[in-house]
């Protein structure tokens, strides 16, 4: 069986949203200590939708596939639904992920996270909507 599914083999080698977005709403830098990949996401927010992202990743074939395919999951759909999307969500829309590779998704997750952080320490005002 091969390792890598079908998916993971196209976003690694066609990743989608690739880039930066200059004025961007919400920006968020993670990275693994123990492998060295860094993840970087840059939000467009408007109407609590996430009209656009993209992504820069320094790291394996695996980052770079999460990080594609979690913008894909996100993009269009409500910044609640973004914060709630988890790296389990992100390997299983890869069609799997071998198991000593799960962190790769795990970083995806955390730079969603991340710039939605920065997004509402950018707009304090929309925490507080979402907490009502
Ligand atoms: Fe570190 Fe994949 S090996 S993110």
């Amino acid at each position: 069986m091969a390792l890598y599914s079908e998916k993971v083999m196209d976003h690694f080698r066609n990743p989608r949203n690739v880039g930066v977005i200059e004025n961007a709403d919400g920006v968020g830098e993670v990275g693994n200590a123990k492998c060295g990949d860094i993840m970087k996401m840059y939000l467009k927010i408007e109407n609590d939708i996430i009209e656009d992202v993209k992504f820069e990743t320094f790291g394996c074939g695996s980052a770079i596939a999460s990080s594609s395919m979690a913008t894909e999951l996100i993009k269009g759909r409500p910044v609640s639904e973004a914060a709630a999307l988890t790296n389990k969500a992100v390997a299983e829309a890869l069609d799997g992920l071998p198991d000593y590779k799960m962190h790769c998704s795990v970083l995806a997750e955390e730079a969603i996270q991340s710039a939605l952080e920065n997004y509402y320490e950018r707009h304090p005002e929309k925490k507080k909507d979402k907490e009502v």
